[in-house]
């Protein structure tokens, strides 16, 4: 009987052991994420994610990956009237109270990152400079790659809202939009990709600027911005749609980068426009970021997590990623936000935890600090921008700056 107990034990434990392994989820996505299906006859397989859901980030200090930046960039340098100033403070997050009911956030208006430009300017050693809020990525390993943000324009005219990816001024793939260029029925996308075989902001080479409209009002609802870089094409889409496309591959990057989200102003009217007439508040709710990296480590990371799972050829090794088919949808109370049918919220494999699909991933979650390693500080640079930007550690928080703008914050437009 002992004899019998101690089997019945055995078998116990091992039963135990059983269904402890399969309490846990087998990884999906170890060997990427693909735009298209690997059964298309076109595909792109990325082995790196970086996804940040603004419309759950209470503290954006806590998100290590992004870098906000703090700089000043005098008139002069700056190529307008006034000067430009990035500050911690013109970065809002105003998460959702609950998605699942609706999209509203914690300070009313739609959820999300709000960066502010506001409309009065501030003087700084004597200068006039309008302020504004940038992020760079802290991922600056970033080689081909499918790039997303769900964005809102302010309404009021007068700010320069750009999205892209950047190693220097010429290699950078970049999307700006100029909040003077939005009227009732049209958005202009102005789409650039500088080279490093010459050009320039004032003299593009042919064939690397378009000036695309999309007929809608981008300060009214949530839309996403997308660029896709992958060794044959450099695309561009909005809402899912494609809008341009350069294939002459001798203008493409050589090297890596890092993404780059502003939103500023310095008063010149041949470009940004400006100041605006009211406090100026770009709307973000995510950015969705699927890249190969440059980095001999995260290459390595991926070659060993893809092979253990060699044998395996489940469909789940790479991961499709959905498109974004028409403007994200918010706040229509479907519950867990999995899926990309009509009714979904936006999906992000790292919500998606019953898949476990970003396995070593480096992703922000709320419990845990992203993994992603933060690299030594970098100008942002941009569009019309010199390279003298200065990143300093975040740490000087101005209080009063910051209750000013947290005042403001319900009065700004479209909020
Ligand atoms: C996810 O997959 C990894 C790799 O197989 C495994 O180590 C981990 O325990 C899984 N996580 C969960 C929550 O199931
Ligand atoms: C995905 O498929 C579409 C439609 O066939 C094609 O235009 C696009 O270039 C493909 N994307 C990639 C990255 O291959
Ligand atoms: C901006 O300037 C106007 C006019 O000088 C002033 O009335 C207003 O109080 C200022 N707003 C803020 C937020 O400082
Ligand atoms: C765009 O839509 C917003 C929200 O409805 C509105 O406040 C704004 O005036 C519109 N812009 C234009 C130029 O019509
Ligand atoms: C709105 O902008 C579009 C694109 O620039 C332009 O074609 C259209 O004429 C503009 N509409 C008005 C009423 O100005
Ligand atoms: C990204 O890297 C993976 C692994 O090396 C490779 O299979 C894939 O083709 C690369 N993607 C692109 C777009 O080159
Ligand atoms: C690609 O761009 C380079 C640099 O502008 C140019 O010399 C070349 O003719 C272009 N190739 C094609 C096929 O257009
Ligand atoms: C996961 O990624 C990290 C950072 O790239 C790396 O140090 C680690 O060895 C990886 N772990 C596994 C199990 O792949």
């Amino acid at each position: 009987m002992a004899l019998l107990a101690s089997w019945e034990a055995w078998i116990f434990l091992l039963l135990l052991s059983l269904f402890r392994s399969v309490s846990l989820v087998d990884a999906a996505c170890e060997c990427g994420y693909s735009v298209n299906s690997t059964s298309d006859i076109e595909y792109a397989v990325f082995t790196d994610l970086l996804e940040s859901d603004f419309t759950k980030i209470k503290n954006f200090q806590d998100d290590t990956d992004w870098q906000p930046q703090v700089w000043e960039l005098d008139p002069e340098a700056a190529l307008g009237p006034y000067g430009r100033a990035t500050r911690l403070e013109a970065i809002l997050p105003n998460p959702a109270v609950n998605l699942n009911i609706n999209s509203k956030g914690i300070y009313g208006g739609h959820a999300g990152l709000n960066l502010l430009v506001p409309r009065n300017y501030t003087v700084i050693k004597g200068e006039k400079y309008l302020i504004g809020a940038e992020l760079d990525s802290a991922r600056n390993d970033m080689f081909y790659g499918t790039f997303r943000i769900g964005y809102r324009t302010t309404k009021w005219a007068g700010t320069c809202f750009g999205f892209y990816w950047y190693h220097d001024d010429n290699q950078e793939i970049d999307t700006e939009l100029l909040s003077r260029e939005i009227n009732t029925t049209h958005t202009l996308l102005n789409l650039v990709l500088h080279t490093p075989v010459g050009g320039s902001n004032l003299e593009a080479l042919p064939g690397t600027f378009q000036v695309a409209a999309i007929p809608l009002n981008s300060s009214a609802e949530i839309h996403e911005l997308r660029f896709d870089w992958t060794p044959t094409a450099i695309t561009w889409y909005h809402d899912g749609l494609q809008v341009w496309t350069i294939s002459n591959t001798t203008l493409f990057p050589r090297q890596p980068g890092h993404l780059v989200i502003t939103h500023w102003s310095n008063g010149n009217p041949l470009w940004s426009g400006g100041p605006p007439e009211g406090n100026a508040a770009l709307l973000l709710t995510y950015v969705k970021a699927y890249f190969n990296s440059s980095d001999e480590k995260r290459v390595g990371d991926y070659e060993v997590r893809c092979n253990a799972v060699g044998g395996n050829n489940g469909d789940d090794r790479i991961c499709e990623i959905p498109a974004q088919v028409g403007p994200p949808k918010y706040g229509n109370g479907n519950g867990n936000g999995i899926g990309n049918g009509a009714n979904k919220l936006p999906y992000f494999f790292s919500n998606d935890l019953a898949r476990n699909a970003t396995f070593n991933q480096t992703v922000y979650e709320e419990v845990k600090k992203s993994e992603g390693e933060k690299v030594g500080g970098g100008p942002g640079g941009g569009a019309g921008t010199g390279g003298s930007k200065v990143w300093r550690p975040a740490a000087q928080c101005s209080v009063m700056l910051w209750m000013v703008f947290l005042v403001i914050l319900p009065m700004v437009g479209g909020l």
